[in-house]
């Protein structure tokens, strides 16, 4: 297997502008003279009845210009699946951080004085705080969802040994640097025109335009940039921008609402909280035969993501692994935190973390090596179909694991570390080490079938450049910069010719949120479809101009109407996004157009541009594209046949890789240092390697600060108490890996995608669980009795806690002896 060599990559279209400090955020929108500052009043308390609320005094304040209330809404109400979150809380409050009021005021200081004359009156309700609770109290939302493989109950009586555990897996916050923001501009007959920092422009303008009694036409949503989203704006920044909206609609000014961090961190849901219950048997040598798990996630208050988040996981609890019989079950808890949502891995890392930890835990057992359990149990020919019923095509997982293997120089390196984490033992030294090498399969398609559309918006202008328009928003992720790539590749003209523009719902329609890592597949695809339209037909008004004398070319003779004008009617198949360039007699390349039989021929893209306007040719184009062969049944749990022949999938194909950590941990602090991480991943054919590896990294570093020391802290009434950087710790540079190495695979054989490539955007997120595998090597070390529980994360605490018998209190003790 071979290794990509590294290819020149463009940069990404934001860099300059990033690092200069001219990229613009919503709130760098200059401010209008009459515009509007827009703040939020929101429950202190987790589940309370609102007895009373009294904001005439705020009204009377000075600089204020409104304040609204449930009852200003025309549907108060929105949600992504289920609509079952009011806008503004009405009669009761269900979480800590649930919006109550908006007020509107000319400046953020009057906005803080109206909010000390407000009254609220609460009687408090008793709240459900923990998933325990919510089990004992059979608090849910949605039914529980099964997907079952296999006779389990045989399975696990056919097993030798069997394990049980259980796993708690706290939530994560997003973290990103540009809270949810909006500015709303009041338009036309009572249109609106909103900006805002959002990853799914069509679920604002649904949920403005329900909530303020407009229809879509009246809302336009356009999306510049965000300054990170990573899941947390999927769904959560609608309501932020309704509220600005609601203020626009009612007082007919330009609204701005800017959430400063702890509010955002405070109102905002975050990774769902999961805990599982697992049982697994296997064998001697360590196959797995049986897994039963059950798996409880805390939605919070309101449905948002969950039950999608939930799908998503119990579909990754297999990760890399063939289990004959399984059983998975999974059920959302309706709690009173604020509403969790997406993160970037979805539910994956919740099913991956689990089987990861069994690998560990059946090593462990067995007094062998983590890594043979792996490879024992890894899909592989013959076993290669997932509890879902989907075959794991184009399978590369074995040779990751074996390449990563070799890479990282494992077995070297597992025999060093006992022999160091042996003579710390004896001789009381300061530091323990451990290493893992897991590994990620990870579904490419929303599971959802029919988010899985997209469309495209070309605009080819008579000069020979370029604007794109996708539902793609730009994040950080270099899509606009992937997107910009591949229209450059298909029209053969540079970049600099090609400008993406701000998504917008008024180009693109009805669009899915920039979500499931599938940005550059859908909205990337859509873009190429309508480049090849727009080729076929330039190609056909070539071939015609090659027959004309260039004095009798229209660029010469059009104001005349002295030469017929060509007509051309080329139409290329649409379902069929692999066309290859042969499939175009005509070449496109290097701002030239030529027929490769008689390449002396040529006219450059601009040229070729002009002529077709002068004959009334259409420089533009829209695309639809749809992912094809998806056929998931979400009742049955198992995916159905697509006609007589084919099988159909959950998912469009698998992003692969593998990694392994290696850490160290202070038997005196718990403080857990990553020494060195290897990634081997396959990415099928990038479009841009450089942004594809800074994806990798980026993904890896967010989920190790997850795995380790992002620790939400809230208190016995259900307030986060960790809202803000002092307080909740995520990694900076000094903590990421000190040897970092990644690398990817060569995999030509992706077909199912365009061009070949392969999805990056969450997937290594995922093999940063290699890093808490790692910690419980470490920890593991020290013990032979039982195998170590461990929280996610794996705080300093809870590290020193699970080295020391007697826990924190006796390890505490210790060091200050
Ligand atoms: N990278 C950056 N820099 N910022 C982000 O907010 N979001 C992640 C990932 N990478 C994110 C990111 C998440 S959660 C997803 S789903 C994908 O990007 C979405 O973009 P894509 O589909 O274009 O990969
Ligand atoms: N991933 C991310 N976001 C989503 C999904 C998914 O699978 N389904 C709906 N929203
Ligand atoms: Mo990413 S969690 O699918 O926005």
């Amino acid at each position: 297997m071979s290794v990509i060599p590294v290819p020149k990559s463009l940069p990404h279209d934001s860099a300059w502008t990033h690092v200069t400090g001219k990229s613009e955020f919503i709130d760098d929108r200059p401010r209008l003279r009459n515009e509007l500052v827009v703040g939020l009043v929101y429950s202190d308390r987790a589940h309370a009845k609102l007895k009373k609320i009294d904001f005439s005094q705020a009204l009377r304040c000075e600089g204020i210009e409104g304040v609204f209330s449930a009852s200003d809404f025309s549907h108060n109400i929105w949600g992504t699946i289920f609509q079952d979150q009011p806008l503004l809380a009405d009669q009761r409050v269900h979480y800590v951080g649930e919006v109550i009021l908006v007020i509107a005021a000319q400046t953020q200081t009057q906005i803080d004085a109206a909010k000390r004359k407000i009254k609220i009156e609460y009687e408090d309700l008793s709240p459900i705080l923990s998933i325990q609770q919510a089990i004992r109290e059979q608090s849910f939302i949605a039914p529980e969802r099964k997907i079952e493989r296999g006779d389990v109950d045989f399975g696990m009586a056919a097993s030798d040994r069997k394990l049980e555990g259980h796993l708690v897996i706290q939530g994560a916050e997003h973290f990103y640097l540009e809270s949810q923001a909006a500015v709303v501009y009041p338009c036309d007959n009572g249109s609106l025109e909103i900006h805002c920092s959002v990853q799914h422009p069509t679920e604002v303008q649904h949920v403005v335009s329900h909530g303020l009694g407009l229809t879509s036409k009246d809302v336009v949503v356009i999306v510049k940039r965000m300054g990170g989203g990573f899941g947390g704006k999927e769904s959560q920044g609608a309501p932020i921008a309704a509220y600005a909206a609601l203020v626009a609609h009612k007082l007919g000014r330009p609204a701005r609402l800017i959430l400063n961090k702890d509010d955002d961190m405070i109102m905002t849901g975050k990774r769902n909280p999961f805990e599982i219950d697992y049982k697994v048997g296997f064998n001697r040598d360590g196959q797995i035969i049986a897994l039963d798990a059950q798996l409880f996630s805390d939605g919070g208050a309101y449905a948002d993501l969950s039950t999608s988040i939930m799908e998503r996981a119990m579909l990754h609890c297999d990760n890399a692994y063939y289990i004959p019989h399984m059983r998975v079950r999974g059920r959302v808890c309706k709690t009173h935190f604020h509403p969790h949502t997406a993160f970037r891995g979805f539910g994956g890392p919740k099913g991956v973390l689990m089987i990861e930890r069994i690998m560990e835990e059946i090593a462990f057992h067995l007094g062998v090596d983590a890594l043979q359990v792996r490879k024992m149990n890894c899909y592989r020919e013959g076993f290669d179909i997932t509890h879902y019923g989907q075959k794991v095509e184009n399978n590369r997982l074995p040779e990751l694991l074996h390449e990563c293997d070799e890479k990282a120089d494992y077995f070297l390196r597992r025999r060093e570390i006992e022999e160091f984490n042996k003579t710390s033992l004896r001789t009381g030294g300061q530091t323990l080490r451990g290493l893992s090498l897991t590994a990620v399969k990870f579904g490419i398609s929303f599971t959802t079938r029919f988010l899985n559309q997209g469309n495209a918006l070309i605009n080819v202008y008579r000069d020979g450049s370029v604007q794109v328009s996708t539902g793609a928003t730009e994040m950080g992720q270099g899509v606009y910069a992937r997107i910009a790539q591949l229209v450059s590749e298909e029209l053969g003209v540079d970049t600099k010719w090609i400008q993406v523009m701000p998504t917008s719902t008024e180009k693109n329609a009805n669009t899915s949120p920039t979500a499931a890592s599938s940005g550059t597949d859908i909205n990337g695809a859509a873009a190429s479809l309508a480049c090849q339209q727009i080729k076929a037909r330039l190609s056909e008004l070539f071939i015609q101009l090659q027959k004309r004398p260039l004095e009798r070319w229209a660029s010469k003779t059009a104001g005349l109407g002295t030469e017929p004008e060509i007509n051309v009617e080329t139409h290329v198949p649409m379902q069929d996004i692999f066309q290859p360039a042969e499939f175009f007699s005509i070449h496109f390349e290097n701002g030239e157009v030529f027929d490769p039989k008689n390449p002396t021929f040529r006219i450059s893209f601009k040229d070729l541009c002009n002529e077709a306007y002068l004959n009334r040719i259409s420089l533009c184009e829209y695309a639809h594209y749809k992912i094809p062969n998806l056929s998931f049944n979400k009742i049955t749990g198992q995916v159905a046949p697509l006609n007589d022949e084919k099988m159909g999938g959950a998912f469009l194909y698998f992003t692969q890789g593998a990694a392994a950590s290696e850490v160290s941990i202070n038997r005196d602090t718990g403080e857990v240092k990553v020494l060195r991480t290897d990634i081997l991943m396959d990415l099928g054919r990038p479009v841009n390697y450089a942004l594809d590896v800074g994806q990798i990294s980026g993904a890896f570093v967010q989920g190790m600060g997850w795995m380790t020391t992002e620790n939400l802290f809230y208190s016995s009434t259900g307030k986060l108490l960790s809202h803000s950087p002092s307080t909740y710790k995520i990694p900076s540079v000094h903590d990421t890996p000190r040897d970092f190495r990644i690398h990817l695979i060569e995999n030509n054989g992706n077909y199912s995608n365009l061009r070949g490539t392969k999805a990056v955007g969450e997937p290594p997120l995922l093999l940063s669980v290699s890093v808490w595998t790692a910690i419980l090597d470490a920890i593991r070390s020290t013990r032979t009795d039982a195998f170590p529980d461990l929280v996610v994360p794996a705080t300093a605490e809870r590290v020193l806690e699970a080295l020391t018998p007697g826990g924190l209190d006796v390890a505490l003790k210790q060091l200050m002896n």
